[in-house]
């Protein structure tokens, strides 16, 4: 990564690069992709830039307004609707899309478990679902190094203790019964952060290399059972 990239990028790219590299797959060949929770539209314009046709549902009308700008600073055409998981299917409609991404997203609403199954309505038959979700253990590793060692361990079997606004926090076996209740099949799971939200920003800013390096070091471990627990999201694809 050259050294003209600004820190916050290098850190963000560190963080989602594992993302795209997964999605980046599951988009070849797929025409409407529904970025539900799509906020600002991050993952959503890039998405646009590949040239799918991208609708975003999100409820907070701020957030749809810095993804219209943010589309029309890059020239692309997003799709952004106010909604949420409970309305829908009523804004999208049954089999609309051919990949629907959830990312940030089941961690705040109220029935995981009826939101799931409403993605799966949603998706075409054959459609993905990429879904990235904050997991519990790494949340308790993070509370307990910053110090916030009775969260940490109100944490240990809770998934809402200590989450405020951030939501609730999963372990991959919640995720996964989750996932499989809703009648998904899982495909791929990789644990996305596993180092990237550890290391000081500092060391990201004066190290040259140190991103990239820390980018393969997570694509290493991403795969690996082992370090799962403790990478901060977890990104499955679903069929
Ligand atoms: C942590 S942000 C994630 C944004 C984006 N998906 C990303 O990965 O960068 C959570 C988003 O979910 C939206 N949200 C909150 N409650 C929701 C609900 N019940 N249904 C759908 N989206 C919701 C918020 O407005 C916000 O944009």
């Amino acid at each position: 990564m050259p050294d003209s990239v600004k820190p916050s990028e290098r850190r963000s790219s560190a963080r989602t690069s594992l993302v795209w590299t997964a999605l980046e797959q599951v988009l070849a060949g797929a025409g409407d992709v529904l970025d539900i929770g799509g906020g600002t539209g991050g993952f959503a314009v890039r998405v646009a830039e590949l040239g799918h046709r991208v609708t975003v549902v999100d409820p907070s009308p701020d957030a749809l307004a810095a993804l219209d700008r943010r589309a029309r600073e890059l020239g692309v055409a997003v799709t952004g609707e106010q909604g949420d998981l409970s309305t829908l299917l009523d804004v999208s409609g049954p089999a609309s899309a051919d990949v629907v991404l959830c990312h940030g997203v089941l961690e705040v609403v109220d029935d995981p478990a009826a939101a799931l199954t409403t993605l799966r309505q949603v998706l075409r038959p054959g459609g993905t679902l990429s879904l990235l979700v904050a997991q519990r253990y790494a949340s308790v590793v993070a509370r307990a190094m910053a110090g916030h060692f009775a969260q940490a361990l109100a944490m240990l079997d809770d998934p809402a203790a200590g989450s405020g606004r951030a939501g609730h926090r999963f372990t991959e076996e919640e995720v996964r019964a989750l996932l499989v209740g809703a009648g998904f099949e899982i495909g791929t799971v990789h644990g996305v952060r596993v180092f990237a939200d550890l290391v000081p920003g500092s060391l990201l800013d004066l190290e040259p290399g140190a991103t990239a390096a820390l980018v393969e070091l997570e694509r290493a471990v991403a795969e690996r059972t082992e370090f799962r627990p403790l990478a901060t999201q977890l990104h499955v694809l679903a069929r």
